[in-house]
């Protein structure tokens, strides 16, 4: 690999991992599993070995996750808050022994071996023996006070039995039994509303809740099994701190091995492999720790794990069946995908039979057959995924998968035309078929259960299996069609069948109704991404809700026609440069020519982005726009608009025309004391200013907080003037 590929390759890692960390840690909805995940990490971590020019302080493998949501007031940590670095292997976990037992010049080391908690990790100070408060992880040195919903937990004791100490800080672990996660998302299911993925996401979505009220009707769970500052010093050992913890009376892990050196360790964890499907919490490995905590000092830690602990985890549960058939299902965007059909097989505690075979390029990679027998894995998601096949076993006569003849031709849920397509869909990029009617049933029950889930407009109550039944039944069509549906007629929906009737209920069609209402006054950038326009996710309706004051007025965006001229401009700039490789000048007369002519377009393009391009991230590049103004142009999107005009809807983006900040561009840096980075833009460009991510000339000031590093450097150097967050309250007013 050259450096320049190692280099994009690095920076796209780290912007796929910034992507997942935000989707696990904030949102608690995360989209691969842990392992995915840690591979990502993984990859990222070796090539940024490879390649240590690449290597910044900043990536995502040199630090802590973030889990603070807006809302919470922040705490900080008064010992930091560390991750655990992890092993996936004997050797791994060997050579972490080694190495501790170099470091401290003896192999003869005692660790305890501790179940690996999945749930969300939090810092509970007492003072005096009382419970203060309750603080997530956050940052690492500050995280989200939750002390109120933690205070629902009932088994959390709110005085320490015994002597306790002065001030401690107890670190553990918040989850949710499965049992109580069954319960929780079969009352969803029940009322249409969407499901948790699984206990770990249920338990942080929870924590995470405003409504302390609404956490109580959840019976979350915690277990305690670390400290953090402690004054004075009451234990010399984790093996002690384990019983310490008990006699205080806290709730702690059911199993924990104390052990002496790493043969010992090893034949813990595989004890603890055995019996961990019996524990209450979800367990997805063991926590080596070494147990002297004096050792424990003298090896410190890095900025991000402890040197004097690992994490071992076990690989995700996997079974082998039989894969009986494959059906395939439509999506909001009209992709074809392929799902598994299996004979039932139990795995990791349910009994699965369908499972995600991705796309059919998979299916041809991995050779994967009707008739076949299949190992399947399940690791944190709803729905399992087809690991792969063993073509030695195949029954004679087992045809490769062909999904065009599959579905004979047409979407199988239509009948409408297909095309192969490219697709950047999250798990895969690749070609895909898709349906092209956009008026495909699929399709609008697809957008329809979008518009009203968590991450977009939140009404709840209108989940799959109700989206599906609404557009069946012809009562909607585009998702604001919902607004016209009657309290009565939701109501009296029959989700379930003619023999089994399952009437939705007053109760329910009333909340519905209340959060549909609610949804109105939900901001721009809400609105956007409920809306599926093409290519724009999340991030990006974000970007453009901040940026405009309507949906009328995005789908005119001057900004978006600005960033459609500035990539048209680039590419006859690229065309009309005199060394252009597929148009070389002819003559020194026609170098002359274009060399004006491209003066000329590079300060059309300099005009452009000081201009109307100012602070406008690359996530808003020439696809998104073209999208988006493509989409609001179309039928089905001028459809849409003169709906909620109808409706009387029309969404607010947060820009403000005047403010102290009119005019000017703002580059923030550094970690601020109270505001997060996202509220300090927030209320910048409400103030009418813009954010950008790089200093020059024409900023107009630096925000710069704790750690500021080369921006404020620059920023100087410039002669840009530098401001903190109390001078930016202060200007705000
Ligand atoms: S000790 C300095 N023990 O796993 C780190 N952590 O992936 C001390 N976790 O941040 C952590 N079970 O939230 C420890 N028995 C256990 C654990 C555990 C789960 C969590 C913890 C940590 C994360 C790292």
């Amino acid at each position: 690999m050259t450096p320049a590929d190692a280099q994009a390759k690095i920076v796209h890692l780290r912007a796929e991992v910034a992507r997942h960390d935000e989707r696990y840690h904030r949102q608690a909805n995360p989209e691969i599993s842990d392992f995915g995940y840690d591979a990502l990490k993984r990859e990222l971590a070796v090539l940024e070995e490879q390649f240590p020019q690449f290597a910044t302080k900043d990536s995502p493998t040199q630090r802590v996750g973030d889990d603070r949501v807006q809302g919470f007031k922040e705490v900080a940590h008064r010992q930091k808050m560390l991750s655990l670095d992890n092993t996936y292997n004997e050797a791994e976990l060997r050579a972490f022994h080694a190495r501790l037992a170099k470091l401290l010049g003896t192999d003869d080391l005692r660790y305890t071996v501790e179940p690996k908690i999945d749930g969300l990790a939090v810092s509970l100070t007492y003072e005096e023996g009382k419970f203060v408060r309750a603080v997530t992880r956050g940052k690492g040195d500050r995280g989200d006070d939750v002390t109120a919903n933690v205070l629902t937990i009932r088994t959390l004791p709110r005085e320490l039995r015994g002597t306790a100490p002065k001030w401690v800080e107890i670190r553990g672990e918040i989850y949710l039994t499965a049992a109580e996660f069954e319960r929780i998302n079969a009352e969803r299911a029940a009322a249409g509303e969407e499901l948790y993925a699984n206990p770990r996401n249920l338990a942080a979505g929870t924590i995470k809740q405003l409504d302390s009220a609404e956490v109580a009707r959840r019976k979350l769970e915690i277990v305690l099994y670390s400290l953090g500052y402690c004054e004075p010093q009451v234990v010399d050992s984790q093996a002690e701190l384990q019983k310490k913890l008990k006699a205080w009376g806290l709730p702690v892990v059911e199993r924990y091995w104390t052990v002496r050196g790493i043969d010992e360790a090893w034949a813990a964890i595989g004890e603890l492999d055995r019996l961990r499907h019996g524990f209450a919490f979800g367990t997805d490995g063991a926590v080596v720790k070494l147990s002297d905590f004096d050792r424990q000092r003298e090896v410190g830690a890095t900025d991000k794990a402890p040197r004097w602990a690992i994490a071992y985890k076990f690989k995700p549960d996997t079974a082998r069946t039989r894969l009986r058939g494959i059906t395939i299902q439509v999506g909001k965007t009209g992709i074809l995908s392929p799902v598994a059909e299996l004979d039932p097989v139990l795995l990791a505690g349910s009994t699965i039979s369908r499972a995600t075979l991705h796309n059919e390029d998979e299916i041809r990679r991995k050779d994967i057959r009707v008739g076949d027998l299949v190992e399947i894995e399940k690791a944190g998601e709803v729905i399992p995924a087809v690991l792969q096949s063993f073509p030695d076993e195949r029954p004679a006569g087992a045809k490769e998968f062909d999904l065009f003849a599959a579905v004979g031709g047409h979407c199988p849920v239509c009948g409408g035309k297909i095309a192969r397509v490219e697709v950047a869909a999250e798990d895969a990029e690749g070609v895909a078929w898709k349906c092209l009617n956009y008026d495909c049933s699929a399709q609008r029950a697809g957008r329809l259960g979008f518009f009203c889930s968590r991450r977009a407009l939140a009404i709840d109550g209108v989940g799959g299996v109700m989206a599906a039944k609404l557009v069946e039944l012809g009562h909607v069509k585009d998702p604001p069609d919902l607004y016209d549906v009657p309290l009565e007629t939701l109501a009296t929906l029959n989700l379930g069948t003619v023999e089994e009737p399952r009437v939705f209920g007053e109760k329910n069609a009333t909340k519905i109704v209340a959060a549909r209402e609610a949804a109105r006054g939900l901001p721009l950038e809400k609105w956007l991404y409920a809306l599926s326009v093409p290519d724009v996710g999340e991030t990006t309706a974000r970007e453009l809700g901040r940026r405009h004051r309507s949906l009328a007025e995005l789908a005119e965006s001057s900004l978006l026609h600005a960033v459609l001229k500035k990539a048209e401009l680039g590419a006859q700039r690229e065309w009309e440069a005199p060394a252009s490789r597929k148009n070389p000048a002819k003559s020194d007369e026609d170098k002359a020519r274009r060399k004006e002519l491209c003066a000329r377009l590079d300060a059309e393009i300099a005009a452009l982005d000081a201009g109307a391009l100012a602070g406008v991230p690359a996530d808003i590049g020439p696809a998104v726009a073209a999208s988006a103004l493509e989409f609001f142009a179309s039928a089905p999107g001028r459809r849409l608009l003169a709906k909620l005009r109808k409706l009387g809807i029309d969404p607010q983006g947060t820009v403000a025309t005047t403010g102290v900040f009119t005019g000017k561009i703002l580059v923030i840096t550094g970690t601020l004391p109270s505001l997060k980075r996202d509220e300090a833009e927030q209320k910048i460009l409400a103030a009418g200013g813009k954010v950008s991510g790089s200093v020059s000339k024409k900023t107009s000031y630096v925000l710069a907080g704790e750690e500021a590093g080369s921006k404020l450097d620059k920023a100087r150097e410039l002669g840009v003037p530098v401001i903190d967050e109390a001078e930016l309250r202060r200007m705000l007013g």
